[in-house]
């Protein structure tokens, strides 16, 4: 299970080699893609203001309806067309599709996003089973009001990991893991110190759903990782239990 983000969709995308290397040596693989960058783009260009609480986007119906438009609409074709022409057997689709994502929403200051609160795999696995790789853009069914929600790319990677039961979950992102309050990336991060790091402010921002996803998807019994997307060999070293950017281990 791969989460990518940052510079979602450009053809020199190298978050997304690491998809290519993972699918060519067969492994069972989901990606969830971002693209908060690209939302942000199209906002702009429609006069929008997008502003960010605790590195979650507020979203008024606009706002949503160009994140759903630009996510599940460019940022996904564009990563689904580069994937294609290099050979992964992609297919793209939305947290919508299938039922995949349930959620509710988190709160009233935020508008139409969500919480997701619920994962129906089913479709993902019967994808996989097919031998695609099915390639998710963030997006949720509101539980009670059936309306659609934008999620946070992380948050639903995290679920999805842990509905799968997927092995390894890994966010490459565009720094080298979790740094401490002196710079460093830090290797492995336990709850206690990540839950330390949170409070006094060295986590922050776009980091905050990446270490609190690594957390559940580790509660539940699958490897997660942070990394920057430095060569094509990082997945397959963190499949044999090598350290890369910053690691959180499987609770036993
Ligand atoms: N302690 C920390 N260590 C490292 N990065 C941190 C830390 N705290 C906050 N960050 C920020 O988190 C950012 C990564 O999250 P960001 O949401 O920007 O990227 P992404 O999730 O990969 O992309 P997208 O949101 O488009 O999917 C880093 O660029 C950095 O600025
Ligand atoms: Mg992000």
């Amino acid at each position: 299970m791969l989460k990518i983000g940052g510079s979602v969709g450009s053809e020199s995308d190298s978050a997304l080699d690491a998809v290519v290397a993972m699918s060519d040596s067969g492994h069972p693989l989901v990606v969830v893609h971002g693209g908060g960058p690209l939302v942000g783009e199209w906002a702009d260009r429609l006069g929008m203001q997008t502003s960010f609480v605790r590195g979650l986007r507020v979203t008024d119906e606009k706002t949503r309806d160009v994140a759903l438009a630009v996510l599940g609409g460019l940022a996904n074709g564009r990563v689904v067309a580069t994937l294609i022409a290099r050979g992964v057997p992609a297919v793209g689709l939305t947290g919508v599709d299938g039922g995949l994502l349930r959620a509710e929403r988190e709160d009233a200051d935020l508008g139409y996003v969500g919480r997701v609160t619920l994962v129906d795999s089913a479709l993902l696995e019967e994808l996989v089973d097919a031998g695609r790789v099915p390639v998710v853009a963030p997006a949720a069914l509101d539980r009670q009001s059936g309306d659609i929600l934008n999620v946070n790319g992380d948050s639903a990677a995290g679920a999805i990991a842990a509905s799968l039961g997927a092995r390894l979950l890994v966010f490459v992102t565009d720094v080298p893991g979790v740094r401490g309050k002196d710079g460093r990336v830090i290797a492995r991060l336990d709850a206690d110190r990540a839950r330390s790091l949170v409070d006094d402010g060295t986590i922050e921002g776009g980091m905050l759903p990446k270490v609190e996803a690594c957390l559940m998807a580790a509660a539940a019994g699958c490897r997660a990782a942070i990394v920057a997307p430095s060569g094509i060999d990082e997945v397959e070293r963190l499949l044999a239990g090598e350290q890369v950017g910053t690691v959180f281990e499987a609770a036993a």
